[in-house]
């Protein structure tokens, strides 16, 4: 089955590839670039070391020739795109059941949001193994398969069940609940035992793998947990798994020259000149309800009521991704997005002069949103909860002179990375967000430079080449005891949190 020919490739499965296949009104194929955190994380991963990248390709029906279209789309790219093809119910089921219904919410801590229907297990076990075939009809015996994100979490027990030798790995995007949350799940076992199947698991904050370790620890009777590195073992039988955090990020090099190209700088002026006189705050979301947009709507509408003096001050640009909006939920968050803003809007706009919020609802050109970037004076990131949240990383790379703010989530993943140098603000907290708001904007630019200088030294320093490296190198690794903890880190006293939240 498998294709023992390949030696030592990298073979990276996604639920989808990073690009989308959609229809032309003529009948002919067009791509799209994928949007979210895991394509902008792997693409230039693959660009640097090549490989095949096994994923969906955005349609069900039958596509003719479909790999040869995708090899013509990535010819120059430096690595190889596996379609995997899926029905329309295995879509529904896999995709917007299973792994959008149920542990997309249950892993961000919304388990009221979950769907368990049972129909829905059967058909992610089903497509994983789908996903499993592909992966094998392409891997030799010294390929090291690494597979992506909670769509994906069955495949390396289905490889081993069709006698896949190569080492395979596991990243979690997401955060990984806590056992109190996770319980709730009816296949809780299945999956913890699935998982267990990878030769390394990595997560994104040692909060989110300290959650697995307890998790492993009271249910499953026959693993037994070894070492206090940043890698930690866990022993099943004579089998080794390892478990580490590994907080994913970008292409900081890449940003930063894409940012400071002429067409980005003269784009941001020209949005400066066109908002005169005032600090732009901007937010950037997938339509997600883990993103808390309606939190932070009602945040900025409360620093309006509060502090007045910032009225025509400032004006939020709130850009909203599509995003699952063939999902009850996620379209209801639009509904609900739309209704503030137009609220919020109605109560404060001055006619002929400023509207406090610019709200943009489709996916922009790349160009455009690293001028939004640069152009807005604070970014306003405020998930409810995150496995990391690229765009707080995006953003302060940005960032070229270092004279902006960031407002960030104490619940997103990359508030254990970047506490020191944002503002940092609960989510649920309106009142706490709009008193940061004011911060940011009275903030002096000898504070900001300081701030941004050690955001930016921290996301360059821990960019997305040095994530790969810290992953790899703790597969291969042979003694654990290369990996040390952190040297603040305290042993037995993992944060609740991404960090240690403050106490008063
Ligand atoms: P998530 O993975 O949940 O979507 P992240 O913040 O980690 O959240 O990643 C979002 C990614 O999507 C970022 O890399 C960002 O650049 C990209 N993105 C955000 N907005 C847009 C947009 N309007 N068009 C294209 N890509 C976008
Ligand atoms: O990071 C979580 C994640 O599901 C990624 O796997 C993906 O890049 C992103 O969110 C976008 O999600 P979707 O593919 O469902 O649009």
């Amino acid at each position: 089955m498998h294709n023992p020919a390949r030696r030592n490739g990298l073979i990276v499965a996604s639920n989808r590839l990073p690009m989308t296949l959609t229809h032309g009104a003529d009948g002919s194929y067009h791509f799209e670039p994928g949007s979210g955190g895991l394509v902008t994380a792997l693409l230039p991963v693959l660009r640097d070391r090549g490989g095949i990248w096994a994923g969906w390709a955005g349609l069900t029906d039958n596509v003719e020739n479909l790999d040869e279209i995708l090899q013509q789309a990535t010819q120059r790219a430096g690595y190889r795109l596996k379609p995997v093809l899926l029905t329309e119910d295995e879509r529904r089921k896999f995709y917007h059941g299973f792994s959008n219904e149920i542990v997309w919410p249950l892993f961000h801590d919304l388990q009221s949001l979950c769907h368990f229907d049972p129909s829905y297990w059967q058909v992610y076990q089903s497509v994983n193994r789908k996903y499993a075939q592909s992966i094998a009809h392409e891997t030799g015996d010294d390929d090291f398969i690494w597979v992506h994100d909670y769509h994906l979490m069955n495949v390396a027990m289905e490889l081993r069940r069709l006698k896949v030798t190569a080492k395979m790995a596991f990243f979690l995007h997401i955060p990984f609940p806590s056992l109190d949350i996770f319980v709730k799940l009816p296949w809780r076992f299945q999956l913890l035992r699935a998982l267990l199947e990878f030769d390394l698991i990595g997560f994104q904050t040692l909060r989110d793998r300290r959650n697995f370790v307890e998790c492993v620890r009271n249910l499953v009777d026959d693993a037994k947990v070894h070492g206090k590195g940043q890698v930690l073992g866990i022993t099943i039988g004579a089998r080794l798994v390892r478990i580490g955090s590994f907080p994913v990020s970008i292409d900081f090099n890449g940003f930063v020259k894409r940012a400071s190209a002429q067409e980005v700088t003269d784009k941001a002026a020209e949005l400066k000149a066109f908002l005169p006189n005032r600090q732009l705050i901007l937010g950037v979301d997938r339509l997600d309800y883990t993103k808390g947009i309606p939190y932070r709507l009602e945040a900025f509408r409360n620093v309006l009521q509060r502090y007045p003096q910032l009225r025509e001050r400032v004006t939020l640009i709130q850009v909203v991704v599509p995003s699952r909006e063939d999902i009850p939920q996620y379209h209801g968050l639009k509904t609900e997005i739309e209704r503030l803003v137009g609220e919020i809007n109605g109560q404060f706009t001055r006619p002929g002069g400023w509207v406090p919020i610019h709200y943009i609802f489709r996916s922009l050109k790349r160009s455009d949103l690293l001028a939004y970037y640069r152009a807005a004076e604070i970014a306003l990131i405020t998930p409810l909860k995150d496995g990391m949240n690229l765009v707080a990383k995006e953003y302060c790379t940005c960032s070229i002179e270092e004279d902006c703010v960031l407002i960030l989530s104490e619940f997103a993943g990359a508030a254990a990375q970047l506490h020191k140098g944002a503002l940092m603000v609960n989510p649920y907290d309106i009142e706490g967000m709009a008193d940061a708001i004011h911060s940011a904007f009275m903030m002096d630019k000898e504070e900001r430079r300081e701030r941004m200088h050690r955001l930016r030294r921290s996301i360059r320093e821990q960019d997305i080449f040095w994530w790969v490296d810290a992953f790899l190198s703790a597969a291969i690794a042979k003694d654990l005891s290369a990996f040390p903890l952190p040297e603040d880190y305290v042993p037995n006293n993992e944060p609740d949190y991404a960090f240690d939240l403050p106490r008063h």
